[in-house]
Protein backbone atom coordinates (compact mmCIF):
# COMPACT_ATOMS: atom_id res chain seq x y z
CA UNK A 1 0.00 0.00 0.00
CA UNK A 2 1.14 3.46 -0.90
CA UNK A 3 1.50 5.93 2.06
CA UNK A 4 -1.17 7.90 2.26
CA UNK A 5 -0.32 11.58 2.92
CA UNK A 6 -2.48 13.53 5.67
CA UNK A 7 -2.90 17.29 5.81
CA UNK A 8 -3.16 18.17 9.54
CA UNK A 9 -3.03 21.76 11.40
CA UNK A 10 -2.35 21.83 14.87
CA UNK A 11 -4.84 23.49 17.35
CA UNK A 12 -2.62 26.13 19.09
CA UNK A 13 -5.30 28.59 18.17
CA UNK A 14 -8.32 26.39 18.18
CA UNK A 15 -11.69 26.88 20.09
CA UNK A 16 -14.99 27.78 20.07
CA UNK A 17 -15.42 31.16 19.55
CA UNK A 18 -18.71 31.21 17.32
CA UNK A 19 -21.68 29.11 16.78
CA UNK A 20 -22.15 27.59 13.33
CA UNK A 21 -23.33 24.34 13.87
CA UNK A 22 -25.98 22.65 16.90
CA UNK A 23 -22.88 21.38 18.38
CA UNK A 24 -21.05 24.50 19.41
CA UNK A 25 -22.11 26.86 21.94
CA UNK A 26 -19.86 29.29 23.38
CA UNK A 27 -20.06 28.55 27.15
CA UNK A 28 -18.91 24.94 26.37
CA UNK A 29 -15.35 25.96 25.93
CA UNK A 30 -12.65 22.91 24.92
CA UNK A 31 -9.81 22.76 26.46
CA UNK A 32 -7.00 23.66 24.99
CA UNK A 33 -4.66 21.61 26.48
CA UNK A 34 -6.46 18.23 26.42
CA UNK A 35 -7.05 19.34 22.28
CA UNK A 36 -3.65 19.04 21.59
CA UNK A 37 -3.30 16.08 23.58
CA UNK A 38 -6.00 14.36 21.62
CA UNK A 39 -4.59 15.87 18.96
CA UNK A 40 -0.77 14.45 19.13
CA UNK A 41 -2.67 11.15 19.74
CA UNK A 42 -4.38 11.10 16.65
CA UNK A 43 -1.62 11.97 14.74
CA UNK A 44 0.41 9.00 16.41
CA UNK A 45 -2.35 6.70 15.69
CA UNK A 46 -2.49 7.82 11.87
CA UNK A 47 1.48 7.47 11.59
CA UNK A 48 1.71 4.55 13.02
CA UNK A 49 -1.00 2.86 10.41
CA UNK A 50 1.34 4.12 8.01
CA UNK A 51 0.03 7.26 7.01
CA UNK A 52 2.65 10.31 6.54
CA UNK A 53 1.46 13.59 8.08
CA UNK A 54 1.92 17.30 6.45
CA UNK A 55 1.17 20.42 8.86
CA UNK A 56 -0.78 23.40 7.94
CA UNK A 57 0.52 26.14 10.44
CA UNK A 58 -1.93 27.65 12.57
CA UNK A 59 -3.33 30.67 12.49
CA UNK A 60 -4.30 33.28 14.72
CA UNK A 61 -8.27 34.48 14.81
CA UNK A 62 -8.92 30.90 12.87
CA UNK A 63 -10.06 28.57 15.54
CA UNK A 64 -11.49 26.01 12.88
CA UNK A 65 -8.34 26.10 10.70
CA UNK A 66 -7.21 22.79 13.00
CA UNK A 67 -10.21 20.89 10.53
CA UNK A 68 -8.76 20.55 7.48
CA UNK A 69 -11.18 18.47 5.83
CA UNK A 70 -12.75 21.76 4.49
CA UNK A 71 -10.07 23.09 3.21
CA UNK A 72 -10.30 21.62 -0.19
CA UNK A 73 -11.70 18.28 -2.27
CA UNK A 74 -7.90 16.51 -3.35
CA UNK A 75 -7.72 14.32 -6.60
CA UNK A 76 -4.18 13.29 -6.64
CA UNK A 77 -2.39 16.00 -7.43
CA UNK A 78 -5.36 18.75 -7.97
CA UNK A 79 -6.81 20.72 -4.84
CA UNK A 80 -10.37 22.37 -5.83
CA UNK A 81 -10.57 25.09 -3.10
CA UNK A 82 -13.26 25.16 -0.74
CA UNK A 83 -15.83 28.43 -0.78
CA UNK A 84 -16.94 28.42 3.00
CA UNK A 85 -20.75 29.58 3.61
CA UNK A 86 -19.52 31.10 7.06
CA UNK A 87 -17.46 34.86 7.37
CA UNK A 88 -15.79 33.42 10.38
CA UNK A 89 -13.88 30.52 7.90
CA UNK A 90 -13.62 32.20 4.77
CA UNK A 91 -10.22 33.66 5.61
CA UNK A 92 -8.87 30.10 6.28
CA UNK A 93 -8.94 29.57 1.98
CA UNK A 94 -5.93 32.25 1.68
CA UNK A 95 -3.60 30.17 4.15
CA UNK A 96 -4.54 26.73 2.90
CA UNK A 97 -4.32 27.65 -0.87
CA UNK A 98 -0.38 28.68 -0.54
CA UNK A 99 0.02 25.46 1.21
CA UNK A 100 -1.20 23.91 -1.74
CA UNK A 101 0.70 25.42 -4.38
CA UNK A 102 3.83 25.57 -1.98
CA UNK A 103 3.70 21.58 -1.98
CA UNK A 104 2.97 21.12 -5.77
CA UNK A 105 -0.72 20.79 -6.28
CA UNK A 106 -2.77 22.28 -9.07
CA UNK A 107 -5.07 24.70 -7.53
CA UNK A 108 -8.34 25.23 -8.83
CA UNK A 109 -11.28 27.23 -7.68
CA UNK A 110 -14.85 27.16 -7.64
CA UNK A 111 -16.89 30.37 -8.77
CA UNK A 112 -17.05 32.29 -5.82
CA UNK A 113 -21.23 32.67 -5.12
CA UNK A 114 -21.07 28.12 -5.57
CA UNK A 115 -20.86 27.08 -1.76
CA UNK A 116 -18.75 24.16 -1.26
CA UNK A 117 -16.88 22.57 1.75
CA UNK A 118 -13.83 20.32 0.54
CA UNK A 119 -13.77 16.55 1.58
CA UNK A 120 -16.11 17.32 4.80
CA UNK A 121 -19.14 17.44 1.94
CA UNK A 122 -17.53 15.26 -1.01
CA UNK A 123 -16.11 11.77 -0.54
CA UNK A 124 -15.31 9.41 -3.38
CA UNK A 125 -16.07 6.02 -2.92
CA UNK A 126 -15.35 4.12 -5.65
CA UNK A 127 -15.24 6.49 -8.94
CA UNK A 128 -18.25 8.31 -7.56
CA UNK A 129 -18.01 11.35 -6.09
CA UNK A 130 -21.36 11.40 -3.27
CA UNK A 131 -21.50 15.03 -2.27
CA UNK A 132 -23.87 16.67 0.62
CA UNK A 133 -26.08 19.14 0.55
CA UNK A 134 -27.64 21.90 1.61
CA UNK A 135 -26.55 22.98 4.98
CA UNK A 136 -23.12 23.52 3.61
CA UNK A 137 -22.33 23.17 0.34
CA UNK A 138 -24.82 24.28 -2.38
CA UNK A 139 -26.05 21.27 -5.15
CA UNK A 140 -25.10 23.70 -8.48
CA UNK A 141 -21.46 23.43 -7.00
CA UNK A 142 -21.41 19.32 -7.43
CA UNK A 143 -22.50 20.01 -11.16
CA UNK A 144 -19.54 22.16 -11.21
CA UNK A 145 -16.53 19.85 -9.69
CA UNK A 146 -18.64 16.83 -11.68
CA UNK A 147 -17.67 19.09 -15.10
CA UNK A 148 -14.26 19.66 -13.73
CA UNK A 149 -13.41 16.87 -12.98
CA UNK A 150 -15.20 14.50 -15.42
CA UNK A 151 -16.27 12.62 -12.95
CA UNK A 152 -19.83 11.26 -11.73
CA UNK A 153 -21.18 13.18 -8.94
CA UNK A 154 -24.18 12.02 -6.35
CA UNK A 155 -25.69 14.56 -4.35
CA UNK A 156 -27.38 13.68 -1.44
CA UNK A 157 -29.67 15.99 0.99
CA UNK A 158 -28.60 16.05 4.41
CA UNK A 159 -31.15 16.63 6.55
CA UNK A 160 -30.35 16.73 10.52
CA UNK A 161 -28.35 19.82 11.09
CA UNK A 162 -26.30 17.68 13.52
CA UNK A 163 -24.91 15.78 10.73
CA UNK A 164 -24.33 19.02 8.54
CA UNK A 165 -21.47 17.54 6.83
CA UNK A 166 -21.62 14.62 4.97
CA UNK A 167 -18.33 13.47 6.23
CA UNK A 168 -20.51 13.44 9.81
CA UNK A 169 -22.85 10.43 8.39
CA UNK A 170 -21.09 8.84 5.54
CA UNK A 171 -17.34 7.24 4.89
CA UNK A 172 -16.41 4.98 2.32
CA UNK A 173 -14.56 2.13 3.35
CA UNK A 174 -13.35 1.23 0.09
CA UNK A 175 -14.67 0.76 -3.78
CA UNK A 176 -18.29 -1.03 -2.98
CA UNK A 177 -18.37 -0.62 0.91
CA UNK A 178 -18.59 2.18 3.32
CA UNK A 179 -20.03 2.93 6.74
CA UNK A 180 -23.13 5.44 6.93
CA UNK A 181 -26.29 6.54 9.43
CA UNK A 182 -29.18 6.39 7.55
CA UNK A 183 -30.66 8.88 10.02
CA UNK A 184 -29.14 11.80 8.41
CA UNK A 185 -30.64 11.47 4.99
CA UNK A 186 -33.97 11.33 3.53
CA UNK A 187 -35.61 9.23 1.70
CA UNK A 188 -34.25 9.40 -1.71
CA UNK A 189 -30.57 9.39 -0.03
CA UNK A 190 -31.30 6.55 1.44
CA UNK A 191 -32.70 4.36 -1.25
CA UNK A 192 -29.46 5.68 -3.89
CA UNK A 193 -26.85 5.00 -1.33
CA UNK A 194 -28.23 1.41 -0.65
CA UNK A 195 -28.49 0.84 -4.90
CA UNK A 196 -24.68 2.03 -5.59
CA UNK A 197 -23.14 0.69 -2.60
CA UNK A 198 -22.97 -3.30 -2.01
CA UNK A 199 -22.13 -2.73 1.16
CA UNK A 200 -23.37 -0.39 3.94
CA UNK A 201 -22.63 -0.79 7.70
CA UNK A 202 -25.24 1.41 9.61
CA UNK A 203 -24.47 2.96 12.57
CA UNK A 204 -26.59 3.37 15.87
CA UNK A 205 -28.28 6.42 16.56
CA UNK A 206 -26.16 6.73 19.76
CA UNK A 207 -23.46 6.04 18.13
CA UNK A 208 -23.85 8.42 15.29
CA UNK A 209 -23.41 11.26 18.00
CA UNK A 210 -20.26 10.27 19.03
CA UNK A 211 -19.02 10.68 15.52
CA UNK A 212 -18.65 7.13 14.24
CA UNK A 213 -18.80 8.11 10.86
CA UNK A 214 -16.25 10.43 11.05
CA UNK A 215 -13.20 8.23 10.38
CA UNK A 216 -10.32 8.21 8.76
CA UNK A 217 -9.44 5.18 6.49
CA UNK A 218 -5.89 4.51 6.12
CA UNK A 219 -5.79 0.60 4.05
CA UNK A 220 -7.82 -1.96 6.68
CA UNK A 221 -6.94 0.64 9.61
CA UNK A 222 -10.43 2.48 10.53
CA UNK A 223 -9.51 5.38 13.21
CA UNK A 224 -12.42 6.61 15.28
CA UNK A 225 -13.55 9.08 18.00
CA UNK A 226 -13.85 6.64 21.44
CA UNK A 227 -17.76 5.83 22.22
CA UNK A 228 -18.19 3.32 19.10
CA UNK A 229 -17.96 0.02 20.44
CA UNK A 230 -20.77 -1.41 18.29
CA UNK A 231 -19.17 0.06 14.58
CA UNK A 232 -15.85 -1.36 15.42
CA UNK A 233 -17.69 -4.97 16.26
CA UNK A 234 -19.19 -4.67 12.73
CA UNK A 235 -15.88 -3.40 10.96
CA UNK A 236 -13.82 -6.41 12.73
CA UNK A 237 -16.36 -8.98 10.93
CA UNK A 238 -15.57 -6.83 8.01
CA UNK A 239 -12.04 -7.46 8.21
CA UNK A 240 -10.85 -3.42 9.38
CA UNK A 241 -8.92 -2.89 12.16
CA UNK A 242 -11.06 -0.13 13.86
CA UNK A 243 -8.62 1.63 16.67
CA UNK A 244 -10.67 4.29 18.59
CA UNK A 245 -9.01 8.10 20.14
CA UNK A 246 -10.65 10.42 22.63
CA UNK A 247 -11.60 13.52 20.80
CA UNK A 248 -14.00 15.16 23.17
CA UNK A 249 -12.55 19.01 22.56
CA UNK A 250 -13.32 18.28 18.89
CA UNK A 251 -16.59 17.26 19.46
CA UNK A 252 -17.50 20.53 21.00
CA UNK A 253 -16.65 22.24 17.77
CA UNK A 254 -18.99 19.57 15.68
CA UNK A 255 -15.79 17.88 14.54
CA UNK A 256 -13.96 14.39 14.90
CA UNK A 257 -11.26 12.58 13.61
CA UNK A 258 -12.06 12.49 9.83
CA UNK A 259 -12.92 16.53 9.93
CA UNK A 260 -9.33 16.63 11.25
CA UNK A 261 -7.61 15.42 8.18
N1 LIG B 1 -16.65 23.93 13.69
C1 LIG B 1 -16.43 23.47 12.36
C2 LIG B 1 -17.51 24.00 11.43
O1 LIG B 1 -18.63 24.04 11.85
C3 LIG B 1 -16.38 21.97 12.32
C4 LIG B 1 -16.03 21.43 10.97
C5 LIG B 1 -16.10 19.94 10.91
N2 LIG B 1 -15.58 19.47 9.67
C6 LIG B 1 -16.05 18.45 8.97
N3 LIG B 1 -15.37 18.08 7.93
N4 LIG B 1 -17.19 17.86 9.25
O2 LIG B 1 -17.27 24.37 10.33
Amino acid sequence: MKSPRILMCPPTHFGIEYEINPWMNRFRPANRELAEQQWYDLVVVLEGSGATIDLLKPVPGLPDMVFTANAALIIEQRAVLSNFRFTERQREIGYTADWFRNAGFDVETLPEEMLFEGTGDALFCGDTLFAGYPIRSQLIGHHHIGEQLECRVISLVLCDSCFYHLDTCFCPLGPEIAVWYPGAFDDYGRAVLREQIPELIAVTPEEAHHFACNAVVVGTTVVTNAGCPKLHEQLRAHGFRPVETPLSEFVKSGGSAKCLT
